[in-house]
C-alpha cells in the first residue's frame, strides 16, 4: 500500500478541510486545482450547498475555480463528518474567537477535533491551521486524538501550520504566501511540509508545533502593537497640528529599519484584535504580563471614540452638534475591498454616533445590510447619499468615488487618508 508520502507525491492523497471559511475555502480550492481529491467539511449547510453548486461566497475565491474543481470531481463539500475516515490528510480551519472575558474560545477546535477523533485511523496526518496560543496542538489536540489509543508521531501524524491568508490582498495568495509548518515530531513536520510543498511555493519548517503557533501570534501581535503606536502618534500629531500621514510617508522613504503602519478607526477582523489576547492569556499562566499587548489594545480600542470626537469637532465648525445631525459612514467592512464585518470598528463608530443622537446611515457595496446592537441598516447606493451633515470614511474601498465625496458633502472626516492630496476646509483627516 502506498505510504502517505507517496500519495502526496503522486497527488492521490485525499485531503479533508474542516471549516470552509476565509481560510478553508481558498486552501481547499488550491489543493483541488493541484490535482488532489478534496472534501470540505462544514457545519454550515448553506456553505456546503454553495460549494456543491459550484459557487464561491468569498470575494478572493473565484466562482469559476470552485465550479471547475467541483465539475472535475476534485472538490465536494459535506456536513457529514463520518467521511473524515476516508481522508489521508485533514486540515482544521475553524474559528478561534474570544469569550466575553477575552479568554480563548477553543470550542470550535474541540468540536472539530472530536469529529476527527471519532474517525481517526492509522497513517492519517492531522494539521491544525486555526490561530491559537502556543501549546494548543500538543495540550488540547493531541490528547483528544490519542484517546482511542493511537499515538501521535507513531500511529498518526500531527502538525500545526498557521494560516497567513490576507483577504483582499492582490499581490499574495495561498500559493505565494510562505507556509510555516511545525510537527509533533520530525516525520510529522516532513509530511506536512511535503503536503503544503505540493501546492505552495515556499514552506518553512520549524522545530515544533509550539514554535509554529507562536510565529503566527508574533506576526499579529507585531501588527497590533505597531498599529497601536501609530494610532497614538495620530492623536499626538493632531494636538501638535501635524499631519501624521505626511510624517509616515516621509519616514517611509528610509530604505531600512522602518516599516509603515497607518492609523485608522480601530482594529477589525478575526485576527489582529483577537490573536494577541490568545498570547497574553497563555503568558499569564507563566506569571508573565504582556504589557505591549495590553497597551496597544487600549489605544486601538479607543479609536472609535476618537473618531466620534473628531466628527464632533468637524460639526462644531458649522455650529452643529452630533445630536440631530445626519451622519453617513462610507465603508463598514473591517478593511478595504472585503466584505468581512467581524470586529469592524465602523460598527462601534455607527453605534456611538447613534447613541449621541445622530441619524446614521452607511454605504458599503460589499455589505448590503447590517445589524449591530439596536441598529438595523441597509447600505445606501453611493450616488443616492444626499442631505448629510457629515460623511465619515471608515473603510477606504477602492470602488468609492472620493473626488465626488470631497465635493459633495459639507464635512468629511477621513479616517484612512482616502482623500490624500485633496485639500478643502470641509475635510478632516485623522
Ligand atoms: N480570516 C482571515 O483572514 C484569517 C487569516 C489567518 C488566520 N485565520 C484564522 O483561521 C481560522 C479560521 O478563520 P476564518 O476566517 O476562515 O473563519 P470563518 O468563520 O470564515 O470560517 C470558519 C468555518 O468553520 C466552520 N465551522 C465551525 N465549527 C465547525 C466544526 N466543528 N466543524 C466544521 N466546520 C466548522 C464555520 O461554519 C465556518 O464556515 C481562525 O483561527 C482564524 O483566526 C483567519
Amino acid at each position: 500500500m502506498a505510504t502517505l508520502k507517496e500519495k502526496i507525491q503522486n497527488r492521490t492523497a485525499r485531503v479533508g478541510i474542516i471549516g470552509l471559511g476565509y481560510v478553508g475555502l481558498p486552501l481547499a480550492v488550491e489543493f483541488a486545482k493541484n490535482g488532489f481529491d478534496v472534501t470540505g467539511f462544514d457545519v454550515d449547510t448553506s456553505k456546503v450547498d454553495e460549494i456543491n453548486a459550484g459557487r464561491s461566497y468569498i470575494l478572493d475565491v473565484k466562482t469559476e475555480d470552485v465550479a471547475s474543481a467541483v465539475k472535475a470531481g476534485k472538490l465536494r463539500a459535506t456536513t457529514d463528518m463520518s467521511h473524515l475516515e476516508h481522508m489521508d490528510a485533514i486540515d482544521i480551519c475553524v474559528p478561534t474567537p474570544l469569550r466575553k472575558t477575552k479568554d480563548p474560545d477553543l470550542s470550535y477546535v474541540v468540536q472539530a477535533v472530536d469529529a476527527v477523533k471519532a474517525q481517526i485511523k492509522p497513517g492519517q496526518l492531522v494539521i491544525l491551521e486555526s490561530t491559537t496560543y502556543p501549546g494548543t496542538t500538543d495540550e488540547v489536540v493531541r490528547p483528544a486524538l490519542e484517546e482511542k489509543g493511537l499515538r501521535a508521531g507513531v500511529d498518526f501524524h500531527l502538525a500545526f501550520s498557521p494560516e497567513r491568508v490576507d483577504p483582499g490582498n492582490e499581490a499574495f495568495g495561498t500559493k505565494t504566501i510562505p507556509k510555516v509548518v511545525g510537527g509533533f515530531n520530525r516525520d510529522s513536520t516532513e509530511l506536512a511540509a511535503a503536503l503544503y510543498g505540493s501546492i505552495i511555493d515556499t514552506v518553512v519548517p520549524v522545530s515544533s508545533t509550539q514554535v509554529a503557533e507562536m510565529v503566527k501570534l508574533l506576526e499579529n501581535t507585531f501588527r497590533a502593537v505597531n498599529i497601536g503606536l501609530v494610532n497614538e502618534l495620530a492623536l499626538m500629531s493632531h494636538r501638535m497640528d501635524l499631519d501624521v500621514w505626511e510624517v509616515i510617508d516621509a519616514a517611509s522613504t528610509k530604505p531600512f529599519g522602518f516599516m509603515p503602519f497607518y492609523p485608522g478607526p480601530g482594529l477589525g477582523g478575526h485576527c489582529i484584535p483577537i490573536d494577541p489576547s490568545y498570547l497574553s492569556w497563555k503568558a499569564r499562566q507563566y506569571g508573565f504580563e504582556c504589557r505591549f499587548i495590553e497597551l496597544a489594545g487600549h489605544v486601538n480600542g479607543s479609536m472609535p471614540e476618537y473618531v466620534v470626537e473628531r466628527v464632533g469637532e468637524a460639526l462644531n465648525t458649522k455650529k452643529k452638534a452630533i445630536n440631530g445631525s445626519k451622519i453617513h459612514v462610507f465603508g463598514v467592512a473591517y478593511k478595504k475591498d472585503v466584505s468581512d464585518m467581524r470586529e469592524s470598528p465602523a460598527l462601534d463608530v455607527l453605534e456611538l454616533l447613534h447613541r449621541r443622537g445622530a441619524s446614521v446611515s452607511y454605504t458599503d457595496p460589499y455589505v448590503p445590510k447590517l445589524q449591530h446592537v439596536d441598529l438595523n441598516l441597509c447600505s445606501v447606493p453611493e450616488d443616492k447619499v444626499d442631505g448629510v451633515d457629515c460623511a465619515v470614511i471608515c473603510t477606504n474601498h477602492k470602488v468609492f468615488n472620493y473626488d465626488r465625496m470631497a465635493k459633495r458633502y459639507p464635512l468629511v472626516v477621513d479616517t484612512r487618508n482616502a482623500l490624500k492630496g485633496v485639500a478643502g476646509e470641509n475635510i478632516f483627516r485623522l
